[in-house]
């Protein structure tokens, strides 16, 4: 695991939009695993400006996102799907066509989810997959307990995670977050091919010390990454605070990322 601590979230993000936009550069049909929450907006708003500016394109890119609140419409604005549309698609040049989110309506979950898995395997799996952190160490919405072989299933959303989204998304609201989510597993997310994890702010440095310096434990499901040979996590100062290590993993990463 490589950590790359910037001094602030927009350095941070713009290192991590320059990995994507290099990565789809060279395979132009590059299949992307995204992400929702506050964290990935900045990265997504300079993945825009890299499409405008011509950089890149994103029109033969196919995405998958990690996961999707049951019961929610995908016109409902605080579903992952409108997320999606508002925070990244509208503003590159994707194809809607090529996205795909979890069906949080699906009568069948457990179907819908594994015709997730299997469409992801037809795309030849995903080359990229950027991921946020629970404060809780979530991936996705794996919250602590879950298998790390887990795969995309309908799961429960932890009493802290509901806080955490309610004062995110449903202004405030506890009783309107719904209580479960589809969501790619554990295991799922580790077969990408590269992941790119990005943790901003002090609320993040225990979720972000769990998963780097402790023990691979289901306790903290961003852990099971350790295992994984191509993941990078993008961070600022305030969550890396707690590593021990810190200065290392600035030096190594520079250093790594200035020979590539
Ligand atoms: C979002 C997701 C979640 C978030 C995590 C952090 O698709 O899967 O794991 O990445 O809850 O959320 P924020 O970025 O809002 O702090």
């Amino acid at each position: 695991m490589e950590i790359v601590i910037c001094k602030t979230r927009e350095e941070a993000s713009r290192k991590a939009a320059d990995m994507i936009t290099a990565l789809v550069r060279k395979n132009p049909k590059a299949v992307l695993g995204l992400a929702t929450g506050s964290t990935p907006v900045l990265m997504y708003n300079e993945l825009a400006k890299d499409v405008k500016a011509k950089k890149v394109s994103f029109r033969q890119v196919r995405s998958w996102n990690l996961d999707e609140y049951y019961g929610l419409a995908p016109t409902h604005d605080q579903s992952y799907r409108y997320f999606m549309n508002e925070n990244l698609f509208r503003k590159i040049d994707i194809k809607l066509s090529n996205t795909h989110v979890l069906n949080g309506l699906a009568k069948d979950p457990a179907k819908e989810c594994k015709a997730y898995e299997a469409a992801i395997r037809r795309a030849g799996g995903i080359d990229l997959q950027v991921l946020g952190i629970g404060s809780d160490g979530h991936i996705a919405f794996n919250e602590p307990g879950t298998s790390l072989n887990s795969r995309t299933s309908i799961v429960y959303l932890t009493p802290s995670t509901i806080k955490d989204n309610a004062r995110l998304f449903f202004h405030g609201r506890l009783d309107e977050v719904p209580t479960a989510a589809l969501s790619m597993g554990v295991g799922t997310i580790c077969e990408a091919r590269k992941v790119v994890l990005l943790a901003f702010g002090a609320n993040k440095a225990d979720a972000v010390k769990g998963m780097v310096e402790g023990g691979i434990s289901q306790f903290c499901t961003a852990s099971a990454l350790q295992a994984h040979n191509d993941a990078w996590v993008f961070c600022d100062e305030a969550a890396a605070s707690k590593l021990k290590l810190r200065k290392y993993y600035a030096w190594r990463s520079a250093t790594k990322l200035g020979s590539r």
